[in-house]
């Protein structure tokens, strides 16, 4: 990204083990930010081996109270095109076996998930995008899938039929543990290729990382710009997602 500075970065140790990669400290047009690489550095963490306990828990401890994330899907609904970016507002989590609770021991919660996306945090994008004339939508249902592997064809079509938009692999756990820490939380998703079927062609890493390096330039400019929006008081329910939710 344009005007960022790395001021610092720190390894930080969880009860859940090692989060993805070291926390790189920014300052990003005068906003001091966090960034973590949920695949770590060099992408060699895939998506259902993803310690998404340790990373949420590490921004925890840092003192984060917004999650901006970002992450690359397949475009199930066909308003959507390889380079369409979505501010999601609903997901469908079809992962299995990741850990994706704090409170396993114990401690029982139910967090209300109803709203897995920061309201706040999803205006501020959406403003943004207007304000710098990006085109984006503004709501999508994210169906998570296990992974690594793409979707068979009979799968998206089940998913399309279920109310999915578009189809990712990292979004879950990771949204209901940010509720769960009370840390505000919205995913911007980059369409990058047609999902399995609805594209005739085989499904490739190269289109993905093709249409995601393509995309770069607008993402910066909408991260930027929605860093300028946000308030330095929060006011939506994130803060207090754990108030009546312990049995
Ligand atoms: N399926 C699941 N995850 C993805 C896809 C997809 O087609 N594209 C990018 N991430």
């Amino acid at each position: 990204m344009p005007n960022v500075e790395l001021i610092g970065q720190s390894n930080v140790d969880t009860p859940y083990g090692a989060p993805s990669d070291s926390y790189k400290q920014l300052m990003i047009s005068g906003v001091e930010a966090v960034f973590l690489a949920r695949h770590g550095s060099g992408h060699t963490i895939a998506p259902h081996k993803v310690n998404y306990r340790a990373n949420i828990w590490g921004f925890k401890t840092l003192g984060v109270e917004r999650l901006l994330s970002l992450g690359a899907v397949g475009g199930i609904n066909p308003l959507l095109l390889p380079g369409s970016i979505v501010i999601a507002d609903q997901i469908i989590d079809m992962t299995t076996g990741r850990a994706s609770t704090f409170y396993e021991i114990d401690e029982v919660y139910h967090v209300d998930f109803s709203e897995p996306f920061c309201p706040e945090l999803r205006s501020a994008f959406i403003e943004a995008a207007r304000a710098i004339n990006l085109p984006v939508l503004t709501r999508g249902t994210y169906v998570c899938t296990n992974g690594p592997r793409f979707e068979t064809r009979a799968e998206i079509k089940y998913y399309a039929t279920v109310g999915a938009d578009m189809v990712g692999m990292t979004a879950m756990p990771e949204a209901a543990l940010a509720k769960e820490a009370e840390i505000c939380y919205s995913t911007v998703a980059t369409v990058t290729n047609l999902a399995a079927g609805i594209s005739t062609e085989k499904l490739t890493t190269t289109e993905v990382i093709e249409t995601v390096n393509k995309s770069s330039i607008a993402l910066n400019a909408l991260l930027l710009k929605t860093l300028s929006l946000i308030q330095a008081q929060r006011n939506c329910p994130c803060g207090q997602a754990l108030k009546d939710a312990k049995i």
